[in-house]
């Protein structure tokens, strides 16, 4: 999902926001996500061959980052009540498009996804994101408010770019050589579609320990290799093959 210009973030962080809303219109033609089941990220398997999110039939399920909200779509279709949250205004107007075009009814909500004022306590059953929590700096503030919308025992599932994926630059001629310290959390700024975004770097202990601070339990890690072992989308890159591009995480809610 990262491809163009990456450097160090040296000055004040991207308007994430503002930067999807310009990049939405090219990244939904391009991406072309499903809406009959969830994904977890480019040139990787689905909902369908991880099976994390368990059966959603009259389940209330909470999306943090929707975007254009195929996957809330996809929840819906499988008998959820379905709730996107999204900063984006485009990302939000191309959603309500779709939802309309797919006679399918989500919930979508314009905000911060690290604000759930908006849910009531310990009313959700799922809480799921796809390549959002990227460009969250405070995760640990996430896992918080996650925590208390959640049921106790249900699950947050979510996707970020694998933090060993930061360690190259995948578009560069020699694109296996590293580049960057693993523990280096500076944060990147890039370029997609000549539009500047900002990126935050929290390694696999970082998330972890956070989750385990917020008073969550890990139980399941997922690094996927590229399905088919081949491109699949236009984000594809032949590293893919060589470094964990995505990183899945389940963790449950305990305590009240
Ligand atoms: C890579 S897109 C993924 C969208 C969708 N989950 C998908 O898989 O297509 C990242 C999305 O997260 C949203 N986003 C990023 N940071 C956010 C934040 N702090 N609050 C709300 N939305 C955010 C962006 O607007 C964008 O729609």
């Amino acid at each position: 999902m990262r491809t163009g210009t990456v450097g160090q973030n040296q000055s004040m962080p991207t308007d994430n926001a503002a930067a999807w809303d310009r990049h939405s219109a090219a990244y939904q033609a391009g991406a072309q996500l499903p809406t009959d089941v969830a994904h977890y990220g480019p040139d990787i398997g689905t909902e369908a061959d991880f099976r994390l999110l368990g059966d959603l039939k009259g389940k209330r399920v909470l999306e943090l980052g929707c975007g254009g909200a195929q996957c809330s779509i996809a929840f819906a279709k499988h008998g959820a009540i379905a709730i996107g949250v999204d900063f984006s205004s485009e990302q939000l107007a191309f959603a309500r498009r779709l939802c309309d075009r797919e006679a399918v009814k989500v919930e979508l909500h314009h905000g911060d996804l690290a604000d759930l004022a908006f849910v009531r306590a310990e009313s959700i059953d799922l809480v799921f994101s796809a390549y959002a929590f990227g460009y969250v700096e405070d995760l640990g503030r996430v896992f918080r408010q996650v925590h208390r919308v959640l049921r106790p025992g249900s699950p947050l599932v979510f996707s970020l770019p694998h933090p060993a994926y930061d360690m190259i630059d995948d578009d560069s001629d020699q694109p296996l050589l590293i580049r960057r310290s693993y523990f280096d959390r500076t944060p990147i700024d890039y370029e997609w579609n000549g539009i500047a975004f900002t990126d935050y770097r929290h390694t696999i202990s970082d998330i972890y320990m956070g989750l385990l601070r917020a008073n969550y339990r890990v139980d399941a890690i997922v690094e996927p290799e590229p399905a088919g072992g081949g491109p699949k989308s236009q984000h594809w890159r032949e590293t893919y093959k060589y470094v964990p591009r995505t990183l899945i995480i389940r963790a449950r809610k305990e305590g009240m």
